[in-house]
């Protein structure tokens, strides 16, 4: 997987942080994706190790492979590198599902550029282990501390074989150390040069991509050329609390929400509207469902529908709105339909999520690349459970709904037998050399807007892009406002007026990126057209 030995002439122009090197961009072999877009592909070698990088010290690097998804117009004014979160989402293939939309949001004037950040996808994906066996032990005590009184010292327990077993086997003794967000920041960077083009970042990262975003701007300030960061994680306690906290602070939140906009859109466009029950009675009756399941787990067919499976499954759904009509009829039937039917829906739900792969290797390649990524850039530790009663107390405190489902990261991380060869330890408060433009939804389960206002305080400069939207990142709340928001930074380097706010739809209303951009540029969508925006938003709702 790393390849061998790297000559030395090379090693020097690393060193100096200049570029050697060009990206040859070629077609992307066939069938590699499913995409009309003209997708190129190149490769870029860069140092496993960047603390190893000298110039007498022949060293290890890894492959970065690139995809390019071209400017509409040409000349293109330069490239944007993405990152689509997790952390541990591959790059990629989300880059091409969601290149036809994020090029209209950029005016049409820049190349995407990416590649799969390292411990993910095709770079040096971190793999704990390869036996199914116990890969199925640890996907199976993935579990919330709420279930019993002793849940939580299982998950502790559970959490020490689980660093036993990636110490024992798996890649992690050769990359753990490598697989840090600052060595991502710094592969970026390699890109820029690479790219030669006046030697600035462009960057766009959603979710956990704008804790990227960050620590490349706190790390780089003179050399950011134009960011967006939407979906705003607070990157002080991704690097240095025992959770993310901070992250659940809106889900209860947007989970009532989702009831009362329910009632006002009315039975017509919500089913659950229909029974002539208030949002509080409807939101009683779902959490009542949902304890139903600590001591009675429903099987269906090769699953098992328990607490963290319930939870997880309403979670997901807030992330987007577009899913909230459905997720209505679902609940319908749930709540307070008979057994038989509610099986059938659990079944339909169960494979719709089969369908997906969420329970089979690519969800297991996901957990292990965001632990590996997150909790070796995780600067503390703990191995008592006295030393984390209270976070994992505080995190359901936070949040009633995802609170307790985050506690198996902490326990993870709290005993990570790796730390990261680099982290970013200052206080995130820099002047970038452009200003970076941050974006939030008022309303997301995943990322509230209060991130976004703690990091946006410390980018000295920046931007602020709020959508009176619902969902994760504002890309899952369309907005002819926000588009243009968007296109006049990427094109102008505007700012929005401060204070302004941009509108969008509301839930239940199934409106579209394919009608904000409509309305915004007051161009008429081919219906080809309208048919890709669609499944950029489909890959838009993995985002995590
Ligand atoms: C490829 O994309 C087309 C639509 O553009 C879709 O109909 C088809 O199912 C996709 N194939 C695969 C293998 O994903
Ligand atoms: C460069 O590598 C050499 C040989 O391993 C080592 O002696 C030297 O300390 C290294 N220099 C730096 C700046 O890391
Ligand atoms: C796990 O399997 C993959 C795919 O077969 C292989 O590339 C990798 O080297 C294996 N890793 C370990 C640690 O066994
Ligand atoms: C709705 O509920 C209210 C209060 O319980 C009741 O008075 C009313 O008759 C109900 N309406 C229908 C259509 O069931
Ligand atoms: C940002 O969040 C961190 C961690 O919660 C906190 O210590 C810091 O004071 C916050 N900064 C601002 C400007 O709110
Ligand atoms: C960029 O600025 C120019 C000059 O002010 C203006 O004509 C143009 O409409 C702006 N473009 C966008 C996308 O805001
Ligand atoms: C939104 O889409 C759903 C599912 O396709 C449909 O049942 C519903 O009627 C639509 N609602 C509106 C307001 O168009
Ligand atoms: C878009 O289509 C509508 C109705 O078909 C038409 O009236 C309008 O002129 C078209 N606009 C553009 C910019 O082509």
């Amino acid at each position: 997987m790393l390849s061998t030995t790297f000559i030395s002439l090379c090693l020097f122009a690393l060193f100096q942080a200049a570029a050697c090197f060009s990206i040859k961009w070629i077609p992307c072999p066939e069938g590699e994706f499913n995409s009309t877009l003209p997708v190129q592909c190149g490769a870029l070698r860069v140092p496993l190790d960047y603390s190893q990088t000298n110039r007498t010290n022949l060293t290890e690097t890894i492959t970065l492979e690139l995809v390019k998804i071209p400017a509409l117009s040409t000349p293109s004014k330069g490239s944007i590198q993405l990152n689509f979160g997790g952390p541990g989402a591959p790059s990629r293939e989300a880059a091409v599902a969601l290149g036809p939309l994020l090029q209209q949001m950029s005016g049409g004037a820049y190349d995407l550029v990416t590649f799969d950040p390292r411990g993910t996808g095709k770079t040096i994906p971190y793999i704990c282990t390869n036996d199914s066996f116990l890969i199925g032990q640890i996907m199976a005590e993935i579990r919330s501390p709420d279930e019993s009184d002793t849940a939580l010292q299982r998950l502790l327990a559970r959490s020490t074989v689980a660093a036993t077993i990636c110490q024992q086997g798996g890649n992690g003794r050769e990359i753990g150390r490598f697989i840090s967000t600052a060595y991502v920041v710094r592969d970026m960077m390699s890109v820029v040069d690479a790219l030669h083009e006046d030697g600035l970042l462009r960057y766009w990262g959603f979710s956990y991509g704008t804790t990227l975003g960050a620590t490349a701007a706190a790390m780089f300030p003179d050399k950011i050329g134009k960011m967006v960061i939407d979906g705003v994680q607070n990157p002080h306690e991704y690097y240095h609390a025992q959770a993310d906290f901070e992250e659940w602070s809106d889900t209860d939140a947007v989970l009532s929400y989702y009831f009362t906009s329910c009632l006002d859109a009315g039975p017509t466009k919500c089913a659950l509207a229909s029974l002539n029950k208030t949002a509080a009675t409807l939101e009683a009756d779902l959490w009542s469902f949902i304890d139903s399941t600590r001591t009675s787990p429903i099987p269906i067919s090769t699953t098992l529908i328990d607490l963290v499976a319930i939870k997880g499954l309403v979670l997901g759904q807030l992330k987007d709105v577009s899913g909230w009509p459905a997720l209505s009829q679902a609940l319908a039937v749930l709540l307070y339909g008979t057994t038989a039917q509610r099986n059938s829906v659990l079944a339909a739900l169960v494979a719709a999520l089969e369908a997906e792969d969420a329970f089979g290797p690519s969800s297991f390649a996901l957990t292990q690349s965001l632990l590996g990524i997150h909790c070796g850039d995780r600067t503390v530790r703990a191995s008592e459970l006295s030393e984390i009663q209270g976070d994992v107390a505080r995190l359901g405190d936070i949040s009633k709904l995802a609170g307790d489902l985050d506690a198996a990261i902490t326990t993870h991380c709290a005993q990570w037998p790796w730390r990261a060869a680099e982290t970013y330890a200052g206080d995130f408060l820099v002047r970038t050399k452009n200003p970076v433009l941050v974006a939030t939804n008022r309303r997301d389960s995943h990322t509230p807007r209060r991130s976004a206002v703690n990091v946006s305080a410390g980018l000295l400069g920046s931007g602020f892009l709020e959508v009176d939207g619902t969902g994760h990142c504002t890309i899952s709340a369309p907005s002819p406002c926000s588009f243009r928001a968007l296109v006049a930074y990427w094109i102008n380097g505007t700012l929005p007026e401060p204070d302004s706010v941009c509108e969008t739809a509301q839930p239940f209303d199934n409106y579209t990126w394919a009608e904000a951009i409509q309305e915004a540029t007051g161009a008429n969508l081919t219906a080809a057209e309208k048919r890709a925006y669609r499944r950029s938003l489909t890959a838009a709702r993995r985002m995590r």
